[in-house]
């Protein structure tokens, strides 16, 4: 264990039964999480790494992951039966605990776009990438993958407009990466108690408190179709709500949303 991963051991072992690992490097820490819960008894495991050589983003596309920022994987192997084909609520769970943790750590109010984006003043800071394993023999596993910028980096051309980081909000001096990995790893624990308790509805209610995408005009575009319509709720599961032109209502499952 480095001196990263023993301090963020620390300070989670009243959590319950976790696995740290830091690294300097890594292909992608959801990938390495998945890996390592597959070979362990535990509940959790945390994976965070300085940067990563493939990060991913939802959809297929890259996450750019250069040194200073937070990449940080947490996979859960619960015992409990879970609905896990609610990937959707857990992203939700996931994006409100970072805002609760930038929230508890630097008094800064983040807000979260549907699906899985963290936004700070209409910028994306970060997102959520959640996977699973599902098989009949195994026990489940699902992986939240979560990325944030901090540091100040050089975005290319096309993000330069929609992209930001932390530092360029809060004095850079004051973020703690690894503070930041704790309070997170805590939030999406206490998140995560919700969910095994199918208390979905506290979920959605710090969600909707959260999000910046309700009440506004969206353009969802997926895979070969677009809806475009009002925001108007989301369901218990996660789902977006849709309220279009003609007043049909679509229950929308994923895909990448932009504001009209
Ligand atoms: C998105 O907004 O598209 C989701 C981005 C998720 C990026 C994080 S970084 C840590 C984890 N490892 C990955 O390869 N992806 C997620």
């Amino acid at each position: 264990m480095d001196s990263v991963s023993e301090y963020i051991f620390n300070a989670l072992k009243d959590l319950t039964a976790v696995e740290v690992i830091h690294l300097k490097e890594v292909d992608s820490t959801n990938d390495l999480a998945l890996e390592v819960a597959k070979a362990s008894d535990l509940l959790m495991t945390v994976v965070l790494a300085d940067s990563q050589q493939q990060g991913r983003g939802r959809r297929g596309r890259q996450w750019l992951s250069p040194e200073g920022n937070l990449y940080l994987s947490i996979a859960f192997k619960p015992r409990v039966h879970i609905r896990l084909l609610c990937l959707s609520l857990i992203t939700l769970m996931a994006g409100v605990a970072v805002v609760e943790a930038v929230d508890r750590l630097y008094g800064y109010r983040l807000d979260l776009k549907w699906p899985n984006d963290i936004m700070i003043e209409n910028k994306k800071l970060g997102g959520v990438l959640t996977e699973s394993r599902l098989s009949p023999e195994k026990p489940p596993i699902f992986v939240i993958g979560i990325g944030l910028n901090i540091t100040d980096m050089d975005f290319p051309e096309e993000l330069r407009g929609s992209a930001t980081t932390l530092s360029s909000y809060i004095r850079p001096e004051m973020i703690s990466r690894d503070d930041l990995a704790i309070e997170i790893v805590r939030a999406v624990f206490r998140g995560y108690k919700l969910l095994i308790n199918t208390d979905t509805k506290k979920i959605i209610t710090s969600w909707i408190e959260k999000n910046s995408t309700l009440t506004k005009t969206v353009r969802i575009e997926q895979d070969g179709s677009t809806i475009e319509g009002l925001a108007e709720a989301i369901d218990q599961s996660g789902r977006l709500i849709v309220k279009t032109k003609e007043g049909q209502r679509l229950t929308v499952e994923s895909g990448s949303l932009f504001y009209c």
